[in-house]
C-alpha cells in the first residue's frame, strides 16, 4: 500500500523528470563517451559490479554520524564527518552519472528524480558545512540543514532503490542463467556468412554468432548490460558491440572488453552437427572475472 503510493508519487515526476533526463543524458554522453576508460572505471567494468552502490553507504554513514555528533555536542567530529560525507557523496555521484549516461526510458525518468534529490541533499550539506564554518555561536542552522540533507539523501536512496530493484536498471540480464550444460542442441541456421553477427535460436536460447574463418564464436544474444540485441550489433577489433550502449564483449570468450556492462556474456561452444548443420552447447554463465 505504502509502497504504490510512493511509486505513483516517483510516477507523477515524470512531467518534469522526463526533459530534464533526457537533457540530462545528452549531457553526460557528450561528458562520458570520450573519456573511454575513466566512464569503464566508474561503471564498475574493473570491479565486475556497479561502483556506485558500492560508494553511496560512505555518505550515508557519515551523514548518519554528523547527526549523532551535533546531539553529543561534538563540533568538530560533527564537521569532520559531514566533510567526508559530502566528499564521498560527490565521488559516489560521479559513478552515479557515469552509469546514468546509459539509462533510457521509465528508469531514465525515475533515475531523474533520485539524481534530483541527491543533489539538493549535497547542496544542502555544502550549505550547513559553510554555515558551521563561520563557528557560529548558535548552530540551529546548520543542524537543521543537515537534518533537512538527511531526509533528502533517505527519499534519493529509497528511489534509487526503485531504479535497480523495481527496474532492473544495470542487472546482470543473465543473472539467472546458471552454469553451463552438458546437451549440444541443433542451432536452426545452416549459412554464417563470415564477420557478420547472425541471429539464430538453440531450443529457447537466442544466440548471436560470428564466423572467423573456420571458427564459430556464439555468444547469447540479449545484452548483459540492460538486453539490447547484439545480433544488430558491430563486430570491432574480435568483439562484438552493443547498438543501444556501445558495451564490447569478447567473441571468443564473452568478456566484458568496454562498458557501460560490468558483466560478461554467457558463450557457446559451435561444432558441426553429423547431420550437416551446427550444433551449440553452453559453457559459461557469463557474469565473474577476466578469463
Ligand atoms: S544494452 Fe546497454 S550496452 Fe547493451
Amino acid at each position: 500500500m505504502l509502497a504504490r503510493f510512493f511509486t505513483r508519487l516517483i510516477d507523477a515526476q515524470s512531467v518534469w523528470a522526463r526533459p530534464l533526463g533526457d537533457f540530462n543524458g545528452r549531457l553526460l554522453s557528450a561528458i562520458f563517451r570520450p573519456l573511454g576508460s575513466v566512464k569503464d572505471f566508474l561503471n564498475g567494468k574493473w570491479l565486475g559490479h556497479a561502483l556506485h552502490p558500492a560508494l553511496t553507504d560512505l555518505p550515508i554513514g557519515m551523514y548518519t554520524l554528523v547527526i549523532l555528533f551535533d546531539v553529543l555536542d561534538l563540533r568538530q567530529a560533527a564537521d569532520i564527518a559531514l566533510v567526508v560525507g559530502i566528499l564521498s557523496h560527490a565521488a559516489a555521484a560521479l559513478a552515479g552519472f557515469a552509469d546514468y549516461t546509459d539509462t533510457d526510458g521509465k528508469p531514465r525518468v525515475v533515475a531523474t528524480v533520485h539524481a534530483t534529490a541527491m543533489s539538493l541533499g549535497i547542496i544542502t550539506y555544502i550549505v550547513s558545512l559553510a554555515v558551521r564554518l563561520g563557528d557560529p555561536v548558535d548552530r540551529t542552522l546548520p543542524i537543521v540543514l543537515s537534518l533537512v540533507g538527511y531526509g533528502l539523501v533517505i527519499v534519493g536512496a529509497y528511489i534509487g532503490g526503485e531504479v535497480v530493484y523495481t527496474l532492473g536498471n544495470m542487472v546482470n540480464r543473465h543473472a539467472w542463467r546458471f552454469g553451463a550444460t552438458a546437451k549440444w542442441q541443433a542451432l536452426d541456421v545452416t549459412d554464417i556468412p563470415e564477420g557478420v553477427p547472425v541471429k539464430a535460436r538453440a531450443g529457447a536460447q537466442t544466440l548471436v554468432l560470428v564466423r572467423q574463418g573456420e571458427t564459430v564464436n556464439a555468444l547469447h544474444e540479449v545484452c548483459a548490460h540492460a538486453g539490447g540485441p547484439l545480433s544488430e550489433g558491430t563486430v570491432v577489433d574480435g568483439c562484438i558491440e552493443c547498438p543501444w550502449h556501445g558495451s564490447r564483449f569478447e567473441l571468443t570468450t564473452g568478456y566484458r572488453k568496454r562498458g557501460p556492462t560490468t558483466f560478461d556474456q554467457p558463450r557457446y561452444e559451435v561444432r558441426r552437427a553429423e547431420t550437416g548443420g551446427w550444433e551449440v552447447l553452453r559453457v559459461s554463465a557469463g557474469s565473474g572475472g577476466e578469463p
